[in-house]
């Protein structure tokens, strides 16, 4: 039986109309509650002495609603331990024609008077699969050698006896010590230019971008998007009614001409410049630039998503382009889901300063704050050398993995399939035979277990050639090896 939480209950409401005896609606309240499931078979009552102090009725009212509802057969006293609801109620309350749990109401149920607003409806969704898939989840880090023996010595570290401030609501921008180690990472390791007054504390790269989009866009501001592009930052920029302008990207990155010709006044350009989403490509340095003197001379804003440069597998990686940008134009985001665990729901905007304050108004209004907990453990984790050390291994481990999965789609599919891959990342998008549609290739993959996404959700327009985006980070060699094989014969078969 489902496991129910103790200790709660309803509060109890009802009338006060004069023509019914107190005792009667009192029935009434615990009839109905019993039959619509507020309270459950075997939950404890309180006691008749403090429902009469809470009701501010006499206790002899309630008395003689007990005994009603004894005789009825809704509730049982056992002696010495107090009243409950009839343990044996389940058969008598289906005797009683209670119906099923509603079912879960679809999107396209919700017309007449079950109404939303159209913007939830036309929100594109993401692709969504079943649990437990095996290979080749996209996003997913190699969770199994996550440190988690000194994840959880920091969190009893702090959780043993934990101070005021943890426990209270936090800074909006996140907390003190987390944000300066933060900022001191990113200045030390991506080239970030910044302080930690201007770090805020988010959610994710997700949250983060959302927060962006809430904060710079109006309705029907222009915001450039790359094509093909990472659906989740489509879905934060169609949150907010933006008009999104799909820019090609080539081996440079986004093809900033193209997106001058496109629409020069654009309010905001979103790039994911250290490794593409999906395709994987650093921008060079010359877009880079063209890009921020673009949005100077505009006064347009980049939002930078930098959401897995920790894991390039190059000695030296490419900095961010907020460092480059001296007009404080550009919003960077980044996240600690990917390289540490996507549960961990940790990530961070930084913020040109003038806008800290506005960045502050649109997180009040959606979560006020950061939990403060994992800000506390992650800052000791980053502080005390864990997050570098981590990142080390993982780039090992991702490179082994990445290097795998090219020789076994390689050696399984040969030239029918082309590989886009770079020297980084915890993907790579394997390009289909061109008479094969993506989409059916990953339902099909999908209901044989196998994860991955389809190249095409990642575009506005369908791509000329189709491919499947195969996350590799979480899967180890063996996996890889025995996803492929059955990859390749699902690919065969839709030739
Ligand atoms: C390009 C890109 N940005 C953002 C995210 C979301 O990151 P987070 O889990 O931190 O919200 C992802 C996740 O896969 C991603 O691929």
């Amino acid at each position: 039986m489902k496991q129910r939480t103790a200790g709660f209950f309803p509060s109890i409401a009802f009338e006060r109309e004069k023509s019914r005896p107190m005792y009667h609606r009192l029935c009434d309240w615990f009839r109905s509650a019993i039959r619509t499931g507020q309270l459950h078979p075997g939950q404890k009552i309180p006691s008749t002495r403090y429902l009469a102090s809470e009701l501010r009725v006499s206790r002899i009212t309630v008395l003689y609603a007990f005994q009603q509802l004894t005789a009825e057969g809704y509730i049982e006293s056992s002696t010495g331990s107090g009243t409950y609801v009839t343990k044996s109620l389940p058969k008598k309350v289906g005797r009683l024609g209670i119906s099923k749990p509603p079912r879960l109401i679809e999107r396209s149920e919700c017309s007449g008077s079950r109404q939303i607003s159209q913007l939830s409806a036309k929100l594109v969704p993401f692709p969504t699969l079943p649990f437990g898939l095996d290979a080749f989840q996209v996003g997913l880090p190699a969770l199994d050698h996550f440190p988690v023996s000194t994840w959880s010595r920091l969190v009893a570290r702090h959780w043993r006896q934990p101070k005021r401030e943890m426990l209270m609501y936090g800074d909006r921008m996140g907390f003190g010590p987390c944000r300066e180690a933060i900022a001191e990472y990113v200045t030390t390791v991506r080239g970030v230019r910044c302080d930690a007054s201007q770090v805020m504390i988010v959610n994710g790269s997700q949250q983060g971008l959302q927060i962006a989009a809430r904060t710079l866009l109006d309705p029907g501001d222009q915001v450039w998007v790359e094509e093909p592009g990472y659906p989740g930052a489509i879905q934060a920029f169609q949150s907010v009614t933006a008009s999104q302008i799909p820019v090609p990207v080539d081996d440079e990155g986004l093809d900033v001409k193209e997106g001058l010709r496109r629409c020069p006044k654009a309010r905001a350009a979103f790039i994911t410049p250290s490794h593409q989403f999906p395709l994987g490509m650093t921008m060079s340095a010359e877009r880079r630039m063209m890009l921020v003197e673009w949005a100077f001379h505009n006064n347009s804003w980049i939002v930078e998503d930098d959401y897995d440069s920790e894991c390039d597998f190059c000695k030296c990686p490419i900095a961010a382009v907020q460092g480059l940008d001296t007009h404080r134009r550009v919003i960077y985001v980044g996240t600690f889901n990917r390289v540490l665990f996507p549960a961990l729901r940790v990530g961070y905007l930084v913020i040109p300063s003038d806008l800290a304050s506005a960045f502050c108004r649109i997180r009040q209004a959606s979560d006020i704050t950061h939990s403060t907990l994992e800000q506390v453990v992650l800052a000791d984790f980053i502080r005390e050398g864990h997050l570098s050390r981590h990142i080390r291994r993982m780039r090992v481990l991702y490179m082994e993995r990445n290097e795998l999965l090219v020789a076994e789609i390689k050696k399984q599919l040969g030239s029918a399939v082309e590989i886009v891959s770079a020297q980084a990342g915890m993907h790579l998008v394997c390009l289909l035979p061109e008479e094969v549609e993506d989409v059916i290739v990953w339902q099909r993959a999908t209901a044989a277990g196998i994860a991955s996404w389809p190249l095409s959700i990642c575009c506005q327009k369908k791509p000329a050639r189709g491919g499947l985006i195969l996350g590799y980070g979480g899967v180890d060699l063996k996996r890889i090896h025995d996803g492929v094989r059955r990859l390749a014969a699902i690919i065969q078969d839709s030739l």
